[in-house]
């Protein structure tokens, strides 16, 4: 049978399940990663685990989210990460390094390998060839532990590019483009494949923005050919042994097709507060710009820089502009200092930022109040930038420099330098990641007090009767729920402060309506928990008492944390229901003693006296998840 990309390395890798869209399968995991934010939990469920040296080809620990080290418990994380990478067979980037993804694609990503890792845009990866997943941490700790992960097998989306991009517009305008067309929920459960004429234009760093942003569709991840530029990809990043050709068989066939024409592509902009707000720029161009921001794990690769760079060169921001540059990796930042390009920023009036995530996470540079922020990232929900009234834009690095010059929106177009990117081999030097120890036995793994034992949850009762405590619209992400910036980043680790922050945005001190209550019931409205990969998501609202989310749909990868972590995921039967509860009714779920995925449940409004119907959104697989009140109770009790 003829067989596209995706099938080709997903069906290498099948341990369970049938190949069919929709069905259940279990893969192997070759490759892991986890950055920090998301990785001292994953860390902390593999050690719970009791798995002694990971059992994957290749595992990485980045840190790059929480550098700023205002207080010790930043540090406090870096060491523990550090301390438990050496001990259990685990590389450790250390900060300063750079972004995982961006790293991850430059040194470790592999053509037809599968890899997991604890943050959403882990496709990035998938830009030279592999099936890149974003997972929960605790997902990533089963990868660790040699368990395999499992996905409803994906239906996969053909984009067909043709045509050529023209001067000025590029990938970042591709996926917007697409966005576009499919929204924020039109990926769930698909992978998209990229082929045909087009390709031929973008190279693997372009290929990357692509693969990255697909997350923002929702999808389980976006894949590239491995082809003749990425073999020189390789070629350049001294990696030509790990290079193989990898393409969908002729002929192939696709669930559904997508034809973007890159000479018809303007370039856009996705308007706050969605990254599927997407307009041409020329619609809004003139508008003023307060701050630009260069960077982040979409835009921040050799070639984003020198272009930013070639329209940067001898001119200067404009006095209202704050220009901020985050290169992707150490090695593009040795890259831009060797060919002058650090100074053209530095000419400019730029701010050169370490490469880390920063603002990307709210780490610093929160822009004015009510700004209009320009930024070549990924996301724009409202209030990831730490400042709650301003109004973030997502452009590609062209629009963003052409627009800190001008100080308004600008079409890069009217611009834009097109000269010939230098092909000279890149700097390579691996001495800031660590290979785990060769005496793993005597390493001491180092917990500092920011280091908080890992909560449990307690197995699932025959029935939950809890109020809902929280009733929220649709679009709900998970950083309205798990908030990030610098004033809660620093907890990653400790789920007890951490809780006291959750849904802030939404509801005042919520952390104290559930332990008032002895937790709750959350009700939502479409695609609840978008957004990230956060477990803490999952795990902070286990914490405080919640038993079941009941929304009327759910994110991928959120609805996999809300299992891992015992949550029951509730979907209404007929969403007008949800018009019918509100917020502090007591709600009543029974009969989970008996609980099967084709189980129809039936939910009572205790406080109405009304019940609706209501599907729980599980495989037969977690049912026991549940029941044990979360995988780590259930692994435990396997073992
Ligand atoms: Fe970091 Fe932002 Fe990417 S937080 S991993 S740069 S989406």
């Amino acid at each position: 049978m003829k067989k596209n990309l995706t099938q080709k390395i997903l069906d290498s890798h099948i341990l369970e399940g049938t190949a069919k869209a929709g069905e259940p399968v279990v893969i192997r995991i070759d490759q892991t990663l986890t950055q920090d934010a998301t990785g001292t939990m994953a860390y902390m469920q593999l050690e719970a685990m009791g798995v002694d040296q990971v059992k994957t080809d290749l595992s990485v620990s980045y840190v790059d989210h929480n550098t700023l080290q205002s207080g010790f418990m930043n540090a406090d994380d870096h060491a523990y990460l550090q301390s438990v990478a050496a001990k259990h067979g685990i590389h450790y980037s250390k900060a300063g390094n750079g972004i995982c993804h961006q790293v991850h694609l430059e040194r470790f990503a592999k053509p037809g390998s599968t890899l997991l890792g604890s943050d959403s845009h882990t496709p990035t990866s998938s830009a030279v060839g592999a099936i890149a997943i974003g997972a929960g941490g605790l997902d990533v700790a089963k990868a660790m532990a040699g368990i395999g992960y499992s996905i409803p097998y994906p239906q996969v989306v053909e984009v067909r590019l043709t045509g050529h991009l023209q001067p000025g517009v590029s990938a970042k305008d591709v996926i917007l483009e697409l966005l576009k067309r499919r929204t924020v929920k039109g990926g769930v459960g698909k992978v998209f494949e990229y082929t045909g004429e087009g390709l031929k234009d973008l190279s693997v760093y372009q290929r990357a923005t692509i693969t990255n942003m697909g997350a923002e569709l929702g999808a389980t991840t976006s894949v590239f050919p491995s082809d003749e530029i990425t073999r020189e990809f390789f070629e350049r990043q001294n990696r030509l042994e790990d290079f193989m050709e990898l393409k969908a068989d002729e002929g192939a066939e696709y669930d559904d097709v997508e034809i973007i024409d890159l000479s018809a592509l303007k370039p856009a902009a996705a308007c706050p507060n969605s990254p599927d707000a997407v307009r041409d720029i020329e619609e809004i161009a003139g508008q003023k710009v307060d701050q630009v921001a260069i960077g982040s794990c979409t835009n921040s690769g050799y070639e984003d820089m020198m272009k930013a760079a070639a329209i940067l060169k001898d001119k200067k921001i404009a006095p209202g502009v704050s220009l901020v540059i985050s290169p992707g990796s150490r090695q593009v930042f040795m890259k831009l200092m060797e060919t002058g390009a650090l100074q053209t920023f530095v000419k400019a009036g730029a701010r050169i930022l370490e490469c880390t995530c920063g603002p990307c996470i709210g780490m610093g540079q929160s822009p004015k109040s009510d700004a209009v922020s320009l930024r070549t990232f990924n996301r724009n929900f409202y209030g990831r930038s730490g400042t709650n009234s301003a109004g973030v834009y997502l452009v590609s690095p062209e629009t963003a420099a052409a627009s800190a010059v001008a100080g308004v929106i600008t079409d890069p177009r009217d611009v834009v330098v097109d000269e010939e990117m230098e092909k000279e081999p890149v700097f390579i030097d691996d001495s800031m990641i660590y290979a785990p120890s060769e005496n793993p036995e005597e390493v001491e793994i180092i917990r500092g007090p920011n280091i908080k034992p890992l909560p449990v949850n307690e197995p699932m009762q025959d029935e939950i009767v809890r109020k809902a405590v929280i009733k929220l619209p649709d679009n709900i992400t998970t950083d309205h729920i798990a908030p990030a910036g610098a004033e809660v980043l620093p907890y990653r680790s400790n789920i007890e402060k951490l809780s006291t922050f959750v849904f802030r945005n939404n509801k005042e001190h919520f952390d104290e309506v559930c332990k008032a209550n002895g937790g709750g019931i959350i009700v939502a409205g479409e695609n609840y928990g978008q957004g990230s990969s956060r477990e803490h998501a999952a795990l902070a609202p286990m914490y405080l008492g919640i038993k079941a989310v009941l929304a009327k749909s759910f994110a991928r990868i959120h609805l996999a944390n809300l299992i891992n972590f015992g949550i029951l995921p509730l979907t209404f039967v007929n969403s007008d229901d949800y018009d019918r509860i509100d917020e502090m009714d007591e709600l009543r779920i029974p009969n989970l003693k008996s609980l099967e995925s084709t189980t129809d449940l039936v939910l009572e409004n205790l406080t109405k006296g009304e019940s609706y119907p209501v599907k729980a959104m599980i495989y037969e697989k977690d049912v026991p998840v549940l029941q044990a009140g979360g995988m780590l109770n259930y692994i435990k009790a396997m073992q």
